[in-house]
């Protein structure tokens, strides 16, 4: 069989990495090395045509290749972005004291406004409000969510606890209302609860550890999937318009059975997680003293990244800087 050196591809890919600048050039690269009639893609299609212990050799190989070629696109993406801001920062000489007798007015901030809009969405057919505390106990935010004391989930997702005990915390998602709204009110449920979470998350451009979510809950007779998946739709086509791409995939979250996710299509080819759904686990309402048998659907939705697709907004950071420049155009 006549392998071609992998260790050459990579040692070019390296080389024209090193060059690279921009993100176009970063695209380019892909095409040249990953996309269709890549290398590695005209390497791939040989595959079918080796013997068994060839191509299993072979196809591993390769598909190294392409995870090194992959990873290493990614770091330099953030890097290239991470220069972007310095550099932006670096330049910026600009007076900040602001005039405090400007006669300007006021307006939103950004992610005020999207939390008002997914709000007014979901008040047109038929939610309505519901609040809860951001200092919340560790059994709101996790137990009453089928999520018990020995579950990784309570140490995976960094958790901010507010004393040594682990009993009371700052929450570290909008699920919490879910139960604070079950265990005050019967059934039928339709609310929506906005508001910020907190996680012990390192920042990078699309993660920050304050940040927006929109917690979903609709319980009543009968709710099926299907029921999930028509009101998601219509909400992500109410907020992007008709032509937006969007992908349900299947995932896990303790408090759902089954569960999903739904991605919707960003820039550079890129998938950008939206919102985490699913149907409310039996576990969930046996805490909140509903009756057996009760079904319904929940979701949560990330404001800040809904707010990145909309306007194009490249890193996380714009929402809490306070920069006015960036600030006035919403
Ligand atoms: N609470 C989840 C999170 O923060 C998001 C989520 C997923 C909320 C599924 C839900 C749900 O209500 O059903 O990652």
């Amino acid at each position: 069989m006549a392998e071609i050196n992998l260790d050459k591809i990579y040692a070019s890919f390296l080389i024209r990495l090193e060059e690279c600048n921009s993100n176009d050039d970063l695209i380019e690269l892909n095409k040249d090395f990953l996309a269709k009639d890549s290398v590695l893609s005209i390497e791939r299609k040989k595959l079918p045509d080796l013997n068994d212990k060839n191509r299993k050799e072979y196809g591993a190989k390769l598909k190294k290749l392409n995870d090194n070629i992959e990873s290493e696109l990614n770091k330099k993406k953030n890097e290239l972005l991470q220069k972007k801001y310095i550099e932006m920062e670096e330049k910026d000489i600009t007076d900040i004291s602001i005039n405090w007798f400007s006669k300007e007015g006021s307006n939103k901030h950004v992610i005020t406004s999207v939390m008002n809009e997914v709000v007014d969405i979901f008040s047109s057919i038929g939610y309505t409000v519901a609040h809860g505390p951001e200092a919340e106990t560790s059994w709101h935010n996790f137990d009453a969510l089928n999520t018990p004391d020995w579950h990784p989930a309570r140490y995976e997702s960094d958790t901010l606890y507010l004393d040594n005990k682990l009993d009371n915390l700052l929450r570290t998602q909008t699920s919490t209302v879910q139960v604070r709204y079950m265990s005050e009110n019967k059934p039928p449920v339709y609310i929506v609860a906005p508001g910020r979470v907190y996680r012990s998350d390192q920042l990078d451009s699309t993660h920050s550890p304050v940040f927006h979510q929109i917690e979903g809950l609709a319980v009543d007779d009968a709710i099926t999937f299907s029921d999930l998946k028509g009101t998601l739709e219509y909400f992500v086509k109410e907020f992007f318009g008709n032509n937006v791409k969007t992908k349900f995939i299947p995932h896990f979250f303790p408090f759902t059975e089954p569960s999903a996710e739904v991605l919707v299509s960003w820039k550079d080819g890129d998938w950008l997680e939206i919102l985490g759904c699913g149907m409310v686990d039996p576990n969930v309402f046996k805490k909140v003293k509903y009756k057996k048998g009760t079904q319904g659907f929940a979701f949560g939705v990330g404001v800040e990244r809904l707010a990145m697709l909309r306007y194009n907004i490249d890193h996380i950071k714009n929402f809490y800087d306070n920069d006015l420049r960036f600030l006035r155009q919403f």
